[in-house]
This record gives structure tokens, C-alpha cells and sequence, in this order.
């Protein structure tokens, strides 16, 4: 298994991987991400912890950024998968953390979102999300983050974060968020970085539309809550 991930299960020996998605998909899946065993259940057949990951997603979710079901049902289920971790010891109340990978038309490029722990501070959602990329064999993971949210600091841990643009204007928190993708396969430093105020995220994610390789690197978030950036 992997050393780091089989530190975090030691440290967290209740704790299972679940993938909740389409039946016809499962063959496609890794069902043994990096190492660790992974259930796959399938959504139509698990009504109740279908249920139990939309309320974990809008609690953590809400206004603009609110899940519908038929988002959940039609693009994150059927053509991707959540993956979970979950905890035996709790099973009326299993999801710990989730993340949804959906493929993209580029191969290998796979689009994140919905990263969610429900505690936070243990490295469950770093963890979820670094087996979730295993599931679906990903090269690439494309997203789009908030500058001031912490889940920078678990994106920026997986590989080389690249900055590619501000969010289109509809997204519902555009204002704040960029759009970001992150090489897997090349390790998350990268050189020197410099430390920029969270306010310099607009004009960092518009030098990196015109053409400037721009890197958020680990921490991602530093102490201070300042964004670490490197220029490639
Ligand atoms: C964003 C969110 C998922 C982050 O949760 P989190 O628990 O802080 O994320 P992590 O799993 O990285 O946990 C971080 C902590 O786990 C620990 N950790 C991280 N990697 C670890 C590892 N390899 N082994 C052990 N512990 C580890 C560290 O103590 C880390 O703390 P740090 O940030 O001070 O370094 C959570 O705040 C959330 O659900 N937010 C609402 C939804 C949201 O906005 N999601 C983001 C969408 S882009």
C-alpha cells in the first residue's frame, strides 16, 4: 500500500473506501486505488447512501453552490463516481469525506469536484480524493477552487498545480475562483515560491489566462493564509 495512505488508515483503522456509482461503470474502476481495497456500490442499488452523500454535500455546499439531485444523478453518477471514505464503527452515519471524479473528453484528464470531509483537520479529505484519482486511473484532475478555501492545501499536496484562468462569469462564485489543473504525475514543489494575499488571486488567475505558468504550491494556503505561488 501506499506509505502515506497507510499511515493515514492506521491512524483511522475504521475507516473504509467506498465508490458509489453506475453498475455498467465498476469494471472500468481501479477497485484497489494504490494499494488499498475499495467496495464498489452501486447508486441505484443504494438508495439510502446516495441520500446520506446529498445532505453531506449540501451542508457543506449551499446557496449558489447547492448540489440539485439530477446534477448528482446525471454527472457525477452516471458518468463518474464518488468515492468515500466511511466509517464502520458509525454505520447509520457512514460518510467521513467524498470526492467525485468525472472523465473528461481529454484521456486521462479527469474533472474534480465536491471534495467534502465532515471532520476536519485529519487528512480524510486529502485522502479520499488522492484514492478517488486512483479510481479512475487519472492523469490530470481539472477543477475549480476558491483562493481563500483550505481544500488548497489538500489539491496542492497531489502533484503540480497548475493555475489555467479565472471561472467563467456564471459560475456561482466566479468573483472568488479559478480554474486549476493538477499534473499528477509530477511531484507537488516545484522551486522557489513567493507568498501573494489572497486578494492578488484575480490578477494571478488573469497573468496565468495570458499565457504565464503560474504554480500554487504546498501548502497551497501557508499559516498566514497567503497564497504560495511559483512561476515555472
Ligand atoms: C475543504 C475541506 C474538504 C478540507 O478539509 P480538511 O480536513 O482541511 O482537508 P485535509 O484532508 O487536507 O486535512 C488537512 C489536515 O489533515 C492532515 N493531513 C493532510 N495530509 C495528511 C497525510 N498525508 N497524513 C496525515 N494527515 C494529513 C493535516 O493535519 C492537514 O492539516 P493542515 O491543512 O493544517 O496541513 C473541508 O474544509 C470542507 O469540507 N469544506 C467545505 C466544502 C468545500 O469547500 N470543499 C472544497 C471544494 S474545492
Amino acid at each position: 500500500m501506499d506509505p502515506a495512505l497507510a499511515t493515514f488508515f492506521t491512524a483511522h483503522p475504521s475507516l473504509r473506501v467506498v465508490v458509489l456509482g453506475h453498475a455498467a461503470n465498476a469494471a472500468a474502476l481501479e477497485l484497489r486505488p494504490l494499494g488499498v481495497p475499495a467496495r464498489f456500490v452501486s447508486a441505484a442499488e443504494a438508495p439510502e447512501l446516495v441520500t446520506q452523500y446529498l445532505s453531506a454535500n449540501q451542508a457543506k455546499f449551499g446557496g449558489p453552490l447547492a448540489l440539485p439531485g439530477w446534477v448528482l444523478v446525471d454527472l457525477y453518477l452516471l458518468p463518474g463516481c464518488v468515492t468515500l471514505l466511511v466509517d464502520a464503527a458509525t454505520p447509520d452515519d457512514p460518510i467521513v469525506s467524498a470526492w467525485c471524479g468525472v472523465p473528461t473528453v481529454t484521456p486521462g484528464t479527469v474533472m474534480g469536484v465536491s471534495l467534502l470531509s465532515r471532520r476536519e483537520g485529519e487528512g480524510a479529505a486529502w485522502a479520499v480524493k488522492r484514492l478517488g484519482l486512483a479510481v479512475l486511473r487519472a492523469r490530470v484532475q481539472r477543477g475549480l477552487t476558491q483562493w481563500d478555501n483550505r481544500a488548497l492545501r489538500a489539491h496542492a499536496r497531489l502533484g503540480a498545480l497548475r493555475i489555467v484562468g479565472p471561472a467563467p462569469a456564471v459560475h456561482g462564485a466566479a468573483e472568488r475562483s479559478f480554474v486549476y489543473e493538477i499534473d499528477l504525475e509530477v511531484p507537488p514543489t516545484l522551486g522557489a515560491a513567493q507568498t501573494f494575499p489572497l486578494a492578488a488571486g484575480r490578477r494571478l488567475a488573469a497573468r496565468a489566462q495570458a499565457g504565464e505558468r503560474l504554480y500554487v504550491v504546498a501548502p497551497g494556503l501557508d499559516g498566514a493564509g497567503q497564497l504560495v505561488v511559483a512561476r515555472a
